[in-house]
């Protein structure tokens, strides 16, 4: 017998990707940013006092707060911060969700939705993408899902949805849409309008992939003043610590690092989808910090398989639609230049 509840019983947790305790791997699995964090943040980090870890920190993160209100031209009260996005995810899915309230969301897309549904023991309302990954609209209007959500620039395929789609979706939902933008630093839109905009919009935002903060776990949502005093609700009191809202206001501060650090990865992103497609490895068109590059020979498996033994590392699903897929997060040039030395040696 089993001392957890029956749902949570039968369910599988979500699976985080490999993170290997040997620094000589080149990581390219769980799309960091292969560029360090701006120089403010260890400044910031050398700034704080024994004070500030005496007392249990600010419950809003207003420091942040007022940081993200004038990048993005919102007010405050429109800025939630999260112990990373995940944790903000999870405070949606507990408030808009359940047994008899239903998500919805297009799949194949971040594997984390549907793991906080069960937890929640939500009901489920997956729409699949067609094969080209644009946005299935009437179907998840037809959804009805009390919230909905929305990765875009989507993960695993990279792909992005124009923000004129999003707008009208937003328009025909009934319920909250919430646009998952971990990603969008790499896109040429986002959907920050719309989190102005409409009352059933929240945009979240991550400082893992954009700002290369994975390792400290920031994320925000920005939404009408409701949406945000809802959730307020559900958070833990103290959810995000004093070093890390320090940290990520010094970050999303420093506009000309994060703008700099953007280009080059954009750069590389494309260099190595030209150098993928060269060595028979086509890649669906992408808007993120990766590429869901298409294996034949060797299968999708062998090739991270031998990728894996060279001490690279790149993410396999071993899930329908995508297991004849790799994805790969766009490194550094050096990096990417022998990810293809060694793809190169694997399919000749
Ligand atoms: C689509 C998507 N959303 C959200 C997240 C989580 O971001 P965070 O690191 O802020 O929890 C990820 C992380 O990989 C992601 O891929």
């Amino acid at each position: 017998m089993s001392y957890f509840r029956e749902h949570i019983a039968a369910m599988e947790g979500y699976e985080p990707g490999e993170q290997p305790t040997d620094l000589s791997v080149i990581k390219l699995n769980t799309n960091e940013n292969p560029y360090p964090p701006s120089p403010r943040v260890l400044e910031a980090i050398a700034a704080v006092t024994p004070e500030q870890l005496r007392r249990y920190p600010d419950p809003m993160g207003t420091r942040f707060r007022d940081v993200a209100a004038e990048v993005f031209k919102v007010d405050r009260e429109q800025v939630l911060c999260g112990n990373g996005m995940d944790e903000l995810l999870n405070m949606t899915v507990r408030a808009f969700s359940g047994p008899e309230a239903a998500m919805a969301y297009p799949t194949p897309t971040y594997t984390l939705y549907a793991v906080l549904a069960n937890i929640q023991a939500s009901i489920v309302r997956e729409v699949p993408f067609p094969d080209d990954f644009s946005l299935p609209m009437d179907g998840l209007v037809a959804a009805r899902g009390r919230v909905t959500y929305l990765a875009n620039p989507n993960s695993p395929s990279g792909t992005y949805v124009p923000v004129a789609q999003v707008a009208e979706l937003a328009d025909r939902l009934d319920g909250v849409l919430c646009v998952d933008e971990a990603y969008v630093d790499f896109a040429r839109e986002n959907c920050m309008e719309l989190a102005r905009t409409r009352r059933n919009v929240l945009v979240m935002r991550t400082m893992s992939k954009g700002y290369s903060l994975a390792g400290i776990r920031f994320g925000f949502a920005i939404g009408h003043p409701d949406l945000i005093r809802g959730l307020r609700k559900l958070k833990d009191s103290y959810n995000v610590d004093a070093v890390a809202i320090a940290v990520a206001a010094a970050a999303l501060a420093d506009r000309d690092y994060h703008e700099q650090t953007r280009q080059a990865v954009i750069s590389e992103r494309e260099r190595l989808a030209r150098e993928l497609q060269r060595l028979g490895l086509p890649c669906l068109p992408s808007q993120s910090n990766f590429l869901l590059a298409c294996a034949r020979k060797p299968d999708a498996r062998t090739l991270y398989e031998s990728l894996k033994g060279r001490g690279i590392l790149i993410r396999y699903f071993s899930s329908p639609r995508v297991d004849d897929k790799v994805r790969i997060t766009v490194g550094t040039p050096q990096q990417n230049d022998a990810l293809l030395a060694a793809l190169k040696e694997i399919v000749s």
